[in-house]
Order: C-alpha cells, then structure tokens, then sequence
C-alpha cells in the first residue's frame, strides 16, 4: 500500500465578514476613460463564492450614492459571474460619465456594497468631433524626405481663457505620435501615444480628465507632433513595399463645462504652428536629434489637411509608458573621450541623460544590444538603422533628457562628447513598453529555467509596442503575425495582454483585403501578403487564446466572419484534393548545419511545407468548428468538421510513410500528432519517433518556429515531460540554455544567435520560445484554464527527475491562483491556492483526481510510479 496523506488546509476566505466587490473594472480597462464600446462589460473580484450579484449605474455620484441606478439597476441576479458582465442598461451616448457599484451575496450572505467606480465614454459619432484635422504638408528646409527620412517635430499651440471650471475633457488623434501639455505640464504619463494603427483604415484616439490642469484664468495648451509610424522612417524608398500616410496631423477637442456653460475648443486654424522648434529629426530606426537652444518661435499658422481616413476609435489597450528604470552597470571609455554604458541587459526604451556644458557642445549617443571584440559598439545586426541621438545643449546648469519620439533596443549606449567624465548617476534606462500588469511569476530548482524565464520577460516587454513587434532595434520592428501564434499564449502568464491582443486582431482583421487575404505584417506597414497558413492562422490562434485565458468571446465574435472567409480564400485558391499547396516560410529558423547560416539548407532539417500548412490547416478548422459552436452556427460546425476529416485522410494518405510523417523531423511528426490527425494505433509509433529523434540529438532542439510551438507541450502531453526539462534546461548547442550560457539577456532570433550572419540576427526576438513558458505554467507548475476565463482551473504538474521543486503563480481575471511543490523523498508536497468564485480539479501526484473550490491546500502524497 502507499502512503497517501493529504492535508488540507482550507482557509474560508471572508465568510466572517460581509463580502465587498472590489478592483472593478469596465471593459478591463484600468483607465476608465473614453470608452467607446456602447454595451461594456463589467468586471469585479471578491474575496469568497458568488451566489448573486447586482449592480447599479447611476449618471451622477449623487445618485449613485443614494442607491438610484439611473442608468442600470441590474436587480438581484442569481449567479456567479464576476467577470466582463454585460451592461444591459439604458443605451448609452457620447460623453456620459456612467458612475457604478456592485453587491455581492457569497453563499447566500448578503455583502455591502462596493466602493464607487465610473467610467466615461468616448464620441460615439464622427459627427461629434468637431476639431479640423491640422498638419502641414511638406518639409522645412532642415528636414529631408529622402529614404532615411530626417522630419522635424511639429508643435501647435492655443491659448484659452477660462472661468469657474466645473470639468474638462480632452480627446486627442495625433498620428504617428504626440504629446500634450496644459501650462506646460504634460497629460499624462504615457508615451509614444497613440496606438499604432493602419491609418488609412482607423486612428485611435485618447481621453483625459484635465479639470485639474486648467486653471482660472489664461491657459495655454500645447501639442507636439512626431512620426512614429504615420510619417514612415523610410518615406520614397520601396513605395510597392512600404505603406506611407503623409505628413503628421492632429485632431483635438477640450470641452469645457464652466460658468458659462459647455463650451468647445477645436484644432484648426486658429492655432499656431512651428516646425523650427528643439526637435530638429525623429525616426524611430535613426534616432532623435534634440537642440536645447531651440527656443519655440516663428509661429506661424497650421494648414487644414485631408484626415487620414480612417474612423476615429478610442485606443481601448493600455498606453505605452516607462514601466521600469534600470541604472548602468558598467561605463568604459573606448576611444579618448567616447564612453560605452553597459547597462546590464537587453531592453526596449531609451536612456534619460543628465549633463552640464556649454552651450552648442553636442553629446551623441548610438546604441547596440552587443559589443565588438576591440569593445566597440556591434551594430551590423541593425542593418541601416542609425540609432543615433543627439542633444545639444543650451548651456544652462543641469540639463536633464531622452528622446520622446523613438525609442532603441540595446544592452551598450556608446555615449561622445560627453563634457567632462560621465558617472553612473548620469544615466538612466527607461523601459519603455505597453502598460500591462506583470501577472506571473515562475521559479524553479533550475537556475537555467528561471533566467530563461527572466530572458523571456525582458524580450517579451522589449516587443510590445502598442502591437506586438517582432524586434525593437533593427531597421524593421514590424508586427509579424507568426512570431505570436503560441507565443502570445505564453505571454499572457506574464503579462495582462489581454487588451494589447484584442487590438491587434482588430489591425488584422483592417488589414484583411476585400476576397479574405490576410498579411503576414498587420498593420500592414509592410505589404506582404504572401498567403500562407502558419502566419496569419495566428488570426484564429489569439481569439482562441482570449477566450481560455480571459474568458472574452467577443473577439470571435467580431471576427468570425473576418476569418472564415480568410480560410475559405485559403481553400479556394490553395486546396487541392485537402492538400494546402502552399506556405512561405517553413519551419523558419531550425538550426542550420553550420555557424554562420541564417536558414538550413539541408533538407533533412527542414520540413516540407505542404505538411505545415495542411496539418495548420486541419488545426484551424477545429478551432473554427469549436467558434462556430460557441456561436451557434451549426451549420459551419458541420461543415468546417467535415472539411477537417477530408483534409485528415489526404494528410495522412500523402505524408504518412511507413510508421512516420514526410522526413521524419521532429516538426513532421509532431504537428499531426498534437492536432490529432495521427490514426490512434499508430499514435505510439508516431511518438517514438519524435523522441528517439531528440534523443539521439543528445536532448537538444531541432525544431524552428513552428514546431516549437508545440514541442514541450507535445512531449508532455504523450508522457515525457523529462525529455521536455531536459530540452528546457539543456545549455549545449542549440538550446535555449545555450543562449543564456551565451550571454543572452533576451531570447534570440535564432538558436546559433552569436554566430550567424548579421543579416537577420537580432538578440532580442521571442517567437522562438514557442510553447516554453505555457509549459512551464501549465505543465511544470499545472496552471491552465479548464473553462474559459479561468473559472475552472485544472492544475496538473507534472514532476520530472531532476526538478527539485517548481513554482508559480497567476493573476487570473478573478485572482491570483498558485502552485507550489517540492520533493521530500519519494513523495511530493504541494501548495495550491485557488481564487475566490473558481473551482479547481487538482490532479495529486498519486493519481487521485480532487475538484476542491477556493482557498489554500496543502496536499503531501506519494508519486504514482
Ligand atoms: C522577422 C520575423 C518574421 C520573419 C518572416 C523576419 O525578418 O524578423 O520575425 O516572422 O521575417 O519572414
């Protein structure tokens, strides 16, 4: 008999005291303002099980506080949803400011209600803006339209006078990028605002409360204007290639509500406009050149331009900010008076400079993410990107900055004519990335496992930049479709991506041509639309993803059509006899046969790309089968179910040769396993290939982006989670191990990072970590969803050799959930903590199968052998 003990420990949460709602929040959002979702969903957590909920929404605070949901009174609704319920109140315009608060009842105990909450909504109506749209359109003879593109910043300015200020608000469109100051303090504290859209097809705009910054009296508010991705880094150079939208351009509109009643003020000709002001250039490849001495002068008037054509849409995913700082950890001087900062690691943002000197002295700062042999800065791998800032001084005492319209990817800052000797205090890293909450955390007995997991954290925020980019340092930072496909799954273990992803499928689905094609860079900024499975399947990938992890089925619904008709574009052209004839990029990046190579050539290596796009395919439609039935259209269900076994039977009657798949690499044999498409008896033999091929490679990786999505988790999934550790924490060439070995901060483009061409050798790209981190949460630690939105978690660890103990833990949308075990002899001790309003099936290292609700446990058994 074994020894089977469990101890339990279950503390009853908050069934002492009445229950409070609390962190709520509409549409998910942390800002409440400009929401422009006409049905919002509200979302609150609590500290016990829900058996009821109501929720009032008032139109002021003092009816709020009097208990009258103007607005909504929900009523007493008996159930336990607590996460993105549905207002169904009166309908809701422009500009109401929706005041709200929820009661809970935990089993059948009555709560108090929760503090106030509001949210405000946006302009609904093109007809409610009232603004011009203003620019200029052309250059100033210190700027340059030429391939690497030198334009200066704009600013506008406007003065206004106001008495008795009840409320203002603001609604800003500056595409590319703005920034905004009232009396000379910024609103804010965002940066490269606005999101990043195909402007031609929506401009996002933003909302602020800005009661507090205006003043009784004279007020004067000032917009800058910088390119980002509106005025494009290489305008003129290959126009069939890359998209431009023009000059930049502002759409503005405070409304004031004072004394005298509402009243507006508007971008337009009113304004006044300079171009000749301190910054002189911003690109986002070459950098930012700032002049102190540049005083703002020689205003002259803005002209009415085009608007750029697309709808105006709140920017519903958080802002970009500085999310953390970090300090130099090392500043060498190479060449006399040329300072290289090491700051420690790869990241994404800029660096905050202080100086003293004399006026007109120039400090340039060129950024690289690794050095050169002689210590100088490595920047082959940035291909034409000159990353070059420079700031001139205007000589007065301490002068403190960093650019605001570009940022670089970079470890080393090669800082010249620095006056003087430049200390450590003298610089700052500023991370600059979406403001998404950290909401995981992993740690483990391997040290190789947890700086893997620190890597990927620092790559993951290096690449979010209001869409997800594939790089920040090279001359491309494009949001490629396929680095994401399970990637962005992993991501959202530590980071709240939520928002960020249900944006970019917006972009995916604006760039979406009118017969159903899709590109492989959305927004299309590249124009690439190469047709293929593997890039744009990342379309129906992510609305999956929103659905597990965040319980959000409107992306799919949305999107529904947007991507059927995308696979119906695929079949109609491509299918031949259930066979996708065509892909473009393989299993991209395997390990190529020697050091220096960007892609193998070697066709054992590579995969056949008929195989990859059809077993994509046969795995889309089951996911689209799956919408169909969340949506209840059974009669695509049927049909994408029926499409998927005449794709299954051509699969395997064209690639399954004796007891294995085409050539026998890893990716051939793994796609069709982990879709299912492998006959049952044949499942077994299937597998064994997949991992005597491993095996005989000594435990290390062969796979590239694809089929490293699935890797750990296949080999999990068939029962050998000891062969996925020893691939997570092998360190030999090529591993992920072997990168950080190698000095790797982030994760590498490719697994021979510190040997290939510098071509397409970036040292911060994570599409490469495949399914790694999902593993690690939902395999190492048994963290996944077993319902939608994590409402039932199924938490199923798994304890290979050598794994002394694993952690994690992960804010779920209705709490934190955690898993913590560690060995003691032969038995396993396990922590878990279940959040409130959730049930969990808890699968214990004996093989016994518990569904326990929320609270911590503490479980002790023995392994079942
Ligand atoms: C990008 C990749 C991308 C690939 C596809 C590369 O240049 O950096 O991330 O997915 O091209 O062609």
């Amino acid at each position: 008999m074994r020894r089977y003990i469990i101890i339990l420990m279950l503390l009853v949460f908050g069934r002492v005291s009445a229950q409070e709602a609390v962190d709520l929040l509409c549409e998910q959002r942390a800002n409440p303002e400009g929401i422009d979702v006409v049905q919002p969903r509200l979302s609150w957590q609590l500290s016990g099980d829900q058996t009821a909920w109501q929720v009032i929404v008032a139109s002021s605070e003092e009816k709020l506080a009097k208990g009258v949901g103007d607005l909504w009174n929900s009523g007493k609704v008996g159930n336990d949803e607590s996460v993105l319920v549905g207002y169904a109140g009166v309908p809701l315009k422009s500009r109401m400011v929706c005041y709200w608060k929820v009661k809970v009842w935990t089993n059948a105990r009555e709560g108090g209600w929760s503090k106030p909450a509001y949210w405000s909504m946006g302009l609904l109506q093109a007809a409610d803006w009232k603004g011009k749209w203003i620019g200029y359109e052309q250059g100033f003879p210190w700027d340059s339209v030429s391939k690497f593109s030198r334009l200066s910043a704009r600013y506008f300015r406007k003065n206004f006078d106001v008495r008795g200020i009840r409320q203002a608000r603001l609604y800003v469109a500056g595409p590319g990028h703005y920034e905004v100051a009232i009396n000379g303090k910024a609103i804010g504290d965002q940066v490269l605002a606005q999101a990043p859209t195909d402007y031609t097809k929506s401009v996002s705009y933003n909302t602020y409360d800005v009661t507090k910054e205006c003043s009784d009296g004279k007020n004067v508010l000032d917009v800058v204007l910088g390119n980002g991705r509106f005025f494009t880094m290489r305008p003129k150079y290959k126009p069939k290639k890359i998209k431009e939208f023009g000059f930049p351009k502002l759409l503005l509109q405070l409304e004031i509500t004072d004394d005298k009643g509402r009243r507006t003020i508007v971008s337009d000709t009113s304004w006044r406009f300079t171009a000749d002001g301190p910054i002189r250039s911003n690109n986002e490849y070459d950098g930012e050149e700032y002049d102190a001495r540049k005083e703002l002068g020689g205003w002259m008037k803005p002209q009415m331009v085009a608007a750029p054509g697309g709808r105006l849409v709140a920017q519903m995913n958080p802002p970009i900010k500085v999310m953390t700082t970090i300090k130099p950890v090392g500043i060498k001087e190479g060449k006399p008076g040329v300072w290289i900062l090491d700051m420690g690691q790869n990241m994404a943002g800029w660096v905050q400079m202080s100086v003293r000197g004399s006026r007109g002295e120039q400090v340039t700062l060129r950024y690289a993410e690794t050095l050169q042999k002689n210590g100088e800065l490595y920047t082959a791998n940035l291909r034409d990107a000159k990353v070059t800032d420079i700031y001139t001084l205007k000589g007065e005492g301490q002068e403190v900055w960093h650019p605001v319209f570009v940022f670089h990817g970079f470890r080393y800052v090669e800082v010249s004519g620095y006056p003087g000797r430049p200390g450590f205090g003298d610089f700052e890293g500023q991370v600059v990335y979406d403001d998404l909450a950290n909401v995981g955390e992993f740690h483990s007995s391997d040290t190789i496992l947890n700086q893997l997991f620190r890597n990927a954290w620092w790559g993951i925020n290096s690449n979010y930049k209001g869409m997800p980019v594939d790089c920040p340092q090279r001359n491309e930072r494009m949001p490629w479709l396929g680095d994401r496909a399970t990637g962005s799954l992993g991501e959202s273990y530590l980071f709240n991506n939520g928002l960020l992803y249900a944006k970019w499928l917006e972009d995916i689905e604006e760039s979406q041509k009118a017969d159903g094609q899709l590109p492989d860079v959305a927004p299309a900024y590249w124009n690439y639309y190469s047709d293929n499975m593997t890039w744009p399947g990342v379309y129906i990938l992510i609305a999956d993803m929103l659905y597990n992890q965040y319980g959000d089925v409107r992306p799919i619904r949305r999107h529904y059509a947007s991507m059927k008709k995308w696979l119906r574009y695929m079949s109609g052209k491509y299918e031949k006899d259930g066979i996708i004839t065509k892909d473009k990029y393989g299993d991209w990046c395997v390990p190529p046969e020697s050091p220096e190579l960007i892609h193998s050539k070697d066709s054992s290596r590579n995969t056949d790309g008929q195989l990859i796009a059809t077993a994509y395919y046969y795995h889309l439609l089951g996911l689209m089968g799956h919408f169909s039935e969340l949506l209840h259209v059974s009669a695509d269900a049927a049909e994408f179910a029926g499409e998927g076994e005449k794709v299954r039977t051509a699969f395997n009657k064209k690639f399954f040769v004796e007891d294995h798949y085409s050539n026998n690499t890893v990716t051939a044999n793994l796609l069709p396993l982990y879709f299912g498409m492998v006959p049952d008896a044949k499942t077994e033999v299937v597998f064994k290939h997949i991992t005597d091929k491993i095996e005989s490679n000594g435990g290390q990786i062969s796979t590239g982006v694809i089929g490293t999505q699935w890797l750990m988790r296949g080999l999990t999934r068939y029962g050998r989670a000891d062969l996925a550790y020893r691939i997570a924490s092998n360190t030999d060439y090529p591993s992920w191990g072997y990168m950080v070995e190698h000095g790797a901060t982030t994760i590498w483009e490719l697994w021979n990072g510190d040997s290939a061409d510098p071509a397409m050798n970036s040292q911060n790209h994570i599409m490469l970590l495949g399914d790694l981190l999902t593993w690690m949460f939902q395999d190492l630690a048994g963290i996944a969803p077993a319902a939608p939105g994590f409402k039932k978690i199924r938490m199923k660890p798994v304890f290979p050799a050598g794994l002394d103990f694993a952690e994690a833990s992960y804010q779920t949308p209705y709490g934190r959930v955690s898993s913590s075990w560690r060995r003691k002899g032969g038995a396993i001790i396990w922590d878990v903590v279940v959040p409130a309003n959730v049930r969990a099936q808890v699968y214990l290292p004996d093989g016994k199968v518990r569904e326990i609700g929320s609270g911590a446990y503490h479980f002790e058994a023995n392994l079942k052998l």
